[in-house]
């Protein structure tokens, strides 16, 4: 009896200890604290060659992965980025590059290396060890847990990763996973559908979510020959709308990073300005009008993937009859307000705190500043309060010395 039932514990100890191994992975650093948890499912499909042919062929992360100590890292020194590498079978590693800003954090690359020279896994492959690696979309909030369980899939050549149940932060502060969490869109857009956003599932925390926070501010310059002709500073957000494959209409909000990696160019009539980050891609074009002395945004173009969930696996969008951020030429364009940019009816980007000069920029810097009318307006109020109370005081300090005078003029008459 009680030999039975060692067993039963030994047998549970043993199942733990696989399902442990299986899914739940940590990287501590020397002082012994913990800097990135993780627990998710994955599989590899692989594509590779036989000696005759082309095989697929799809792998599981097996009770066998663990974390590989030398090669993951908390960051050291002036190095932020962190990284989770997990091993498995001969010779076989995924390995997950986490990078932070001030408000979130991201798997920036995610890296495969296989080893087509294990042929228990790879029956008659050819070719020895292999790597493949892409840019993700995983990013979640600081401090939140980022949790995904529909599958998220990433492609690579010859590798498609599909990481499935996934549960994990990076740069923790305490040990643990956090209480709050950060959802990606592909559980959010299943959980919370739009026409029933009120009814927040109870498992969502109040963490704002990467989207629902105004953007930070990038800042831009462009060169060409004759120097500066783009300057800008301005945070911006990305609002798709397009058809799920159940025929639902669907919007999708979120922040342009504040890094992208950006180019562009000047010539006499146009200055265009390139901003790619993942797949997602912008492209403004400024205009100027010589006889009204003014310069304007007149093209706004989107490219992005659209998510699982959506018809198609792309949009891509231009508008080029528009009007926006205008200004005089030689002064630069401010709007403290959000303003909203129309590129068609499934596009639009919303721009945050924007400055932004085009053409002449004398001594390469903001010229003075035309407010935009947004501003105008909210500054309007405050003006018209703030003379209304200087009116009063105008006024009682009139009453006061009238009051004064006469005063003095009784007493003189005495
Ligand atoms: C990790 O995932 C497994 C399976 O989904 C689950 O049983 C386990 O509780 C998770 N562990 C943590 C620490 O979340
Ligand atoms: C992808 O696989 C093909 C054959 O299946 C091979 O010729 C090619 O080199 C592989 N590409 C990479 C980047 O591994
Ligand atoms: C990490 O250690 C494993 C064996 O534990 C070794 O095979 C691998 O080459 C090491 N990697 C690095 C980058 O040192
Ligand atoms: C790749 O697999 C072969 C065969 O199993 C093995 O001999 C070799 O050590 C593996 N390579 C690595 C880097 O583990
Ligand atoms: C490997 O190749 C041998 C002969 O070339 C063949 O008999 C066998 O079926 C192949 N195995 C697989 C899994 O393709
Ligand atoms: C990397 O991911 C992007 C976006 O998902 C995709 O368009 C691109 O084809 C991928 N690269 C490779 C080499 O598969
Ligand atoms: C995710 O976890 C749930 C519950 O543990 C399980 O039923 C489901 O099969 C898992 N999905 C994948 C793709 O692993
Ligand atoms: C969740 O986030 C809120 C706001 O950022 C914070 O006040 C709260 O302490 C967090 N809760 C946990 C459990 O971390
Ligand atoms: C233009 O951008 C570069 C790189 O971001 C920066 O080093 C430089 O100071 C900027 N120039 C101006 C005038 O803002
Ligand atoms: C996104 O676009 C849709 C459709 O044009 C609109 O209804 C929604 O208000 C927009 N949301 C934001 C935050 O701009
Ligand atoms: C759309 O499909 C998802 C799963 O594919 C399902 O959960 C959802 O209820 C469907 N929505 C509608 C309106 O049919
Ligand atoms: C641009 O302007 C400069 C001087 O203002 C002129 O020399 C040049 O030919 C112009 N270039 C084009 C393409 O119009």
């Amino acid at each position: 009896m009680a030999a039975r039932y060692n067993r039963g514990l030994l047998l549970g100890a043993v199942l733990l200890g696989f399902l442990k191994a299986s899914s739940t992975f940590e990287v501590i650093d020397d002082s012994g604290k913990t800097c990135i948890l993780a627990n998710f499912s994955v599989q590899f499909i692989v594509e590779y060659s036989t000696s005759t042919k082309s095989e697929t062929q799809t792998i599981s992360l097996p009770p066998d992965a663990h974390v590989l100590k030398n090669e993951s890292s908390c960051g050291k020194g002036k190095e932020v980025s962190q990284i989770l590498a997990v091993g498995f079978g001969h010779g076989h590693s995924i390995l997950l590059t986490f990078e932070k800003t001030s408000s979130s954090y991201a798997v920036s690359t995610l890296k495969f290396s296989y080893n087509l020279s294990d042929t228990s896994v790879f029956p008659n492959a050819t070719g020895g060890e292999k790597e493949a690696s892409n840019a993700t979309d995983i990013k979640a909030a600081l401090n939140t847990r980022y949790r995904c369980l529909n599958k998220n899939t990433i492609s690579m050549a010859n590798v498609t990763v599909l990481f499935s149940n996934v549960t994990l932060e990076a740069y923790l502060t305490r040990n643990t996973f956090s209480g709050n969490e950060t959802i990606c869109f592909e559980d959010r857009a299943t959980t919370v559908p739009p026409a029933t956003t009120s009814h927040i599932p109870t498992t969502t925390s109040l963490a704002p979510s990467p989207s629902t926070k105004d953007p930070d501010v990038g800042h831009y310059n462009v060169s060409g020959s004759h120097g500066i002709c783009l300057l800008a500073s301005m945070g911006l957000q990305v609002n798709i709308t397009y058809s799920t494959k159940n025929e639902t209409i669907n919007s999708q909000v979120f922040n342009f990073p504040q890094n992208p990696s950006y180019s562009g160019s000047c010539d006499n009539n146009t200055v265009t300005l390139n901003l790619i980050s993942g797949s997602t891609s912008l492209r403004f074009q400024f205009v100027q009008n010589a006889s009204t002395d003014k310069y304007f945004l007149q093209g706004l173009s989107m490219n992005t993937s659209l998510p699982s969930e959506a018809k198609g696996n792309k949009i891509s969008a231009g508008n080029n009859s528009l009007s926006a951020l205008k200004a005089t030429i030689g002064k630069s364009y401010r709007c403290v307000a959000e303003e909203n940019v129309w590129i068609s009816e499934n596009a639009s980007v919303n721009i945050f705190n924007v400055q932004v000069q085009a053409f002449k920029i004398p001594g390469d810097k903001f010229g003075s500043v035309e407010e935009c009318q947004l501003d105008e307006n909210n500054m309007l109020i405050p003006i018209i309060v703030g003379a209304a109370l200087a009116g009063l005081v105008l006024i009682v300090l009139i009453a006061y010395l009238i009051g004064r005078k006469r005063s003095h003029a009784g007493y003189q008459t005495i």
